[in-house]
Order: structure tokens, then sequence, then C-alpha cells
């Protein structure tokens, strides 16, 4: 079994890079952002109480976020490799994902980290929100407070991969397709 981490903060480009890396290496896509979104859609009282955080820019507390991990890690028992996007995003949700991988003797590959400036970062999202309908989106504040819980919270996450030499830091400005060919280099050289 082969798991990535595709990391970075609020429009750094992971879920447009997941749908493209799963398409190339039949990785099943596990995005956590995804998984809210459709409890939301469906009024499930899960959903219901993530939207009270995500409206915020903050995040979800963790146990609500393990726990749908861990259901989809079990729905999935053939899966030939995870690709874990939007998660883990603090260091709590890091060690519960190594303990779960762990029973499956199937840990990560690599942290892959796209880097993008904060200023690109608020382009793409203001310009996503006047189309996509996701309330976290249209508002410049609740953008901001969503890069603040990034620097707060999910940039250690990193730090944490590091010290087991997982973390691959990828420039992720540029063409979709150009990050793309970046991501494919490093992970050929781990799978
Ligand atoms: P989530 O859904 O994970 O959103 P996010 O991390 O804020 O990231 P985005 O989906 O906005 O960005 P992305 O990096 O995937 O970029 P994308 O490819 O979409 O999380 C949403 C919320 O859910 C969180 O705030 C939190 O409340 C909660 N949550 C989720 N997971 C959680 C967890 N583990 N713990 C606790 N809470 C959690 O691209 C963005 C835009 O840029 C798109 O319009 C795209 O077309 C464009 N774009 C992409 N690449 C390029 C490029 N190269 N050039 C120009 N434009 C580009």
């Amino acid at each position: 079994m082969f798991n990535l981490i595709l990391f970075g903060p609020p429009g750094s480009g992971k879920g447009t890079q997941s749908e493209k890396l799963m398409a190339k290496y039949g990785l099943k896509h596990l995005s956590t952002g995804d998984l809210l979104r459709s409890e939301i859609s469906r009024q499930t009282p899960l959903g219901k109480e993530a939207q009270n955080f995500m409206d915020k820019g903050l995040l979800v507390p963790d146990e609500v976020v393990i726990g749908m991990i861990s259901s989809a890690l079990d729905d999935n028992p053939d899966a030939k490799g995870f690709l874990f996007d939007g998660f883990p995003r603090t260091s709590d949700q890091a060690k519960a994902l190594d303990k779960l991988l762990k029973l499956k003797e199937a840990p990560i590959a690599a942290m892959l980290a796209l880097e993008v400036s904060e200023e690109e970062l608020i382009k793409r999202l203001l310009k996503r929100g006047e189309t996509s309908g996701r309330s976290d989106d249209d508002n410049e504040n609740v953008i901001r407070a969503r890069i603040v819980e990034y620097r707060d919270k999910t940039a250690v996450v990193a730090d944490y991969y590091k010290q087991f030499d997982k973390v691959v830091m990828v420039k992720g400005e540029g063409t979709v397709d150009e990050i793309f060919e970046r991501l494919c280099t490093e992970i050929d050289k781990r799978a």
C-alpha cells in the first residue's frame, strides 16, 4: 500500500492536483473538506456541527475528522493506497493517522507540501468564491482566518513528518500541469 499526504495552505492546489494524481496513480482520494461538505449538504448532525466552524474559517474539532478518516479507511479495504488531502491538519490528527496506518502496516511514504505565496492564495480563493458557492471562499476575512488557522495549527504538521524525513517541498505556483509534473517527479522517486 502506497500512502501520500498532499499538504499546503488553503488554495495551494491540493484538490486540483489530487484529481490528477489519483487518476495517474490509482490512489483513493480522501479529502476531509469534501467529506465535511458532503455531511453539510445532507444536513447530518455532524454536518451541522462542522458548518459552524467552517463558516468562520476555523478547524473542525480533531475527534470529528479523525472519526471520518477512520471510517473511510475501513470502507476501502481494497485500496492500493490513499492520497490524503487536507488531513492531517493538527499534530494530534497526524499522530492518530499514524496509529490507524500502523494497524494496516502501511505508513505514509511522503508528504508533498505545496508552497504558494499568501497573495496568490487569496487571489485564487476570492476568484473561486465568485462562482463556487463555498461560503468560506466569498469573504476575504474568512479566507484570512483559514490562513491564520493554517499558520497557527497546521504548519507544525510538516515538522512532525520532517523528523521521519518524509517532507518534500514542491513549488506550487505556475500552471496546473507544471506543478503536476513536479509532484510526479517526486512521487516516482519514492514509488
Ligand atoms: P478544505 O476543503 O480542505 O479546504 P482548504 O484546505 O481550505 O483548501 P481548498 O480546497 O480551498 O484549497 P486547495 O489547496 O485544495 O486548492 P484547490 O485545488 O481547491 O477545508 C475546508 C474547511 O473544512 C477548513 O477550513 C476546515 O474548517 C474544515 N476542515 C477540512 N479538513 C479539516 C481537518 N483535517 N481538520 C479540521 N478541519 C478541517 O484550488 C483553489 C483554487 O485555485 C481553485 O479555484 C483552483 O482552480 C485554483 N488553482 C489551483 N491550482 C492553480 C494554479 N496552479 N494556478 C492558478 N489557480 C489554481
